[in-house]
């Protein structure tokens, strides 16, 4: 089945694991296929776009499959724990002893930290998850708010105006999006610009 390979010895929670880019597949579909189907197609269309930008300059290209593929498992009924995704999604990686930037890229995709403080999360985010600022960070936005929630391909501003519509004004997720708006636009344009 090809769960999340580990390599060097030590202690267990002390070892090195990587999860590679087919045992992200494998866990996200087994986590989402079943019970959020369509959340399952946005998941494959942010993970597609994510292996054709892989080669962009400075991008590690196999963290970013990865992190596409696995940037929503949170979702997942079985994940359940604070209910905010990013950080149920990152501490269930933990949790399995992913590498340390893949859990972080997760717990922090497409700016959560707006959406957390939102939510009165923001300390518990930046407490568990140091945040990077990365090529590699820019491009998995720019994969996330360029797929429609179907897997349909959308522009990132289109997407915005998207989720707003999908969540209302009230919403935390919208709420979000207002603080993280030139956050995300800034992320999308540095990936544009290396295209
Ligand atoms: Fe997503």
């Amino acid at each position: 089945m090809g769960g999340p390979s580990r390599h060097g010895g030590g202690q267990p929670g002390t070892v090195a694991v990587v999860v590679s880019k087919d045992a992200a597949r494998q866990l996200a579909e087994s986590e989402l296929a079943g019970a959020l189907p369509a959340r399952w197609q946005h998941v494959q269309a942010v993970a597609a776009q994510a292996q054709r930008l892989s080669a962009l300059p400075a991008v590690v290209g196999d963290l970013l499959v990865a992190a596409a593929w696995l940037h929503d498992i949170g979702y997942a009924p079985d994940l359940l724990d604070t209910g905010f995704h990013p950080i149920d999604g990152g501490r269930f990686l933990r949790k399995l002893g992913a590498d340390d930037r893949l859990a972080c890229l997760v717990a922090h995709h497409s700016c959560a930290v707006y959406e957390a403080r939102v939510r009165g999360l923001e300390n518990v985010l930046l407490a568990e998850f140091p945040q990077e600022a990365s090529p590699t960070y820019d491009a998995l936005v720019f994969c996330d708010l360029t797929t429609g929630p179907a897997g349909e391909p959308v522009t990132y501003v289109e997407r915005m105006k998207e989720i707003r519509d999908r969540y209302g004004p009230d919403h935390e997720v919208t709420r979000a999006l207002e603080l993280s708006e030139a956050d995300l636009s800034a992320c999308c344009e540095r990936t544009l610009a290396r295209l």
